[in-house]
């Protein structure tokens, strides 16, 4: 395969790499499905791609129905909505993860309860299962959280870096409690579970609703874009109609709900199909690059590469270089620096929610993990076009 140099590499002296932490690769079908959708003028919000997109998404992940949004926030938001998050309602969300995952539940009216992470940042199913049991009572079938005397109607376990949620018993103590459950995929589209109840299984078509995201950071992009993925039609029915202005008559323009422009453009989908095309082969070039910075991170005293769960097969979205200043004598903030000194981006995990000023207010439950995570924790370059030059010069400043 050849792997072309990334324009940024190009443009740059070789002392001075400006290393992407995580940039689209465009180098197959893209410029052509484009071109088609510019030619046959299908550039808005329906069109062949639109339609290809989805079905070949449902193909690939082996979900019944996918429903192609505007991008992975508002396939979220509508997800909430089907399931029948109502307002005062309150959603269990990890503390650790994209602050979209949680604006969604105030978008439908409703309030975070913050959970804390696991050693692989997802949510903590233990914690959670120990929260649910101690902290909830099942009345009338439905949930309520003994502090506040609201009914806790969902839970939305974030797939963090492509990781795989540790599901096997939450997934029955949510069946049990009447919890809905919608899995925030945005970073995993990919990962599969290797073991256990979800055997094969994709991320995203385990609970009542998965959600995707394409985002120009993804694993595959359309510019921008989002998917829902259920196993129900009738969800897949009314998240067409909601996202479609939720139009009822589309000649006489009646409309009996309020509804949202949520669908995406046929040149967006015409991305994704491109993308999506190439898939197999940028999930494979994540897991090489990931293994050959494991190798070397790991040989230097104080740091190591992040570990992926045994029971999935991830799809190594994002690498996770975590540090023990103690031993490594520089901190997070430091090495941030360092990199950032030698045009190499990288990144700290999001600042946890509990701690952004909208949801300061909001409960959260035994977070510890979390903040040792966040405390330890930086992104570094992942982009499929990465090159074995590139992966070299931050190896390089890392043992400098
Ligand atoms: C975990 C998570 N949830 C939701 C989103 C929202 O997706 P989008 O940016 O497509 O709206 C993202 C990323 O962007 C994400 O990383």
């Amino acid at each position: 395969m050849i792997i072309t140099k990334p324009k940024q590499l190009m443009m740059n002296s070789s002392k001075k790499l400006k290393i992407p932490l995580s940039v689209p690769t465009i180098r197959g079908n893209e410029l052509k499905y484009i071109k088609e959708c510019l030619e046959e003028e299908w550039v808005s919000s329906a069109g062949k791609y639109v339609d290809k997109f989805e079905k070949e998404i449902a193909g690939f992940t082996g979900s019944n129905f996918a429903v192609a949004c505007v991008n992975g926030t508002s396939a979220l938001h509508i997800a909430l909505l089907l399931v029948g998050i109502k307002p005062d309602d309150e959603v269990i969300v990890p503390v650790l993860t994209f602050i979209a995952s949680v604006n969604v539940v105030r978008y439908v009216g409703a309030n975070p309860i913050f959970m804390d992470c696991d050693e692989f940042y997802n949510i903590d199913s233990n914690k959670t299962i120990e929260f649910i049991k101690n902290e909830t009572i099942f009345k009338n079938g439905f949930t309520y959280n003994k502090k506040t005397n609201k009914r806790i109607y969902g839970i939305i376990p974030v797939h963090i870096f492509g990781n795989p949620v540790y599901l096997d018993e939450l997934f029955e103590v949510c069946k049990e409690r009447n919890l809905k459950i919608i899995e925030d995929a945005a970073e995993s589209l990919g990962s599969t579970y290797i073991s256990g109840k979800f055997k094969k299984k994709h991320t995203g078509t385990i609970g009542d609703i998965g959600c995707l995201s394409f985002n120009g950071n993804k694993i595959i992009t359309s510019g921008g874009g989002g998917m829902i993925l259920s196993q129900n039609e009738e969800y897949a029915k009314r998240a067409r109609y909601l996202t479609t202005q939720a139009k009822d008559d589309g000649i006489r323009y009646i409309h009996n709900e309020i509804g949202y422009n949520f669908r995406p453009t046929n040149i967006q989908a015409a991305l994704g199909v491109a993308q999506l095309e190439r898939l197999s082969e940028y999930l494979e070039i994540k897991k090489k690059n990931y293994e050959i910075y494991k190798r070397e991170i790991d040989k230097i005293p104080g740091l190591r590469l992040a570990p992926v769960p045994t029971y999935a097969n991830c799809n190594y979205w994002m690498y996770c270089l975590q540090i023990d200043k103690d031993v490594y004598k520089k901190d997070k903030e430091g090495l941030l620096i360092d990199f950032l000194k030698n045009q190499v981006e990288v990144r700290p995990v999001w600042q946890l929610n509990n701690k952004q000023q909208p949801y300061k207010h909001c409960q959260s439950y035994k977070i510890e993990k979390a903040d040792e995570l966040s405390s330890k924790t930086l992104n570094i370059p992942c982009s499929v076009s990465l090159i074995r030059e590139q992966i070299d010069k931050v190896l390089d400043i890392l043992k400098q």
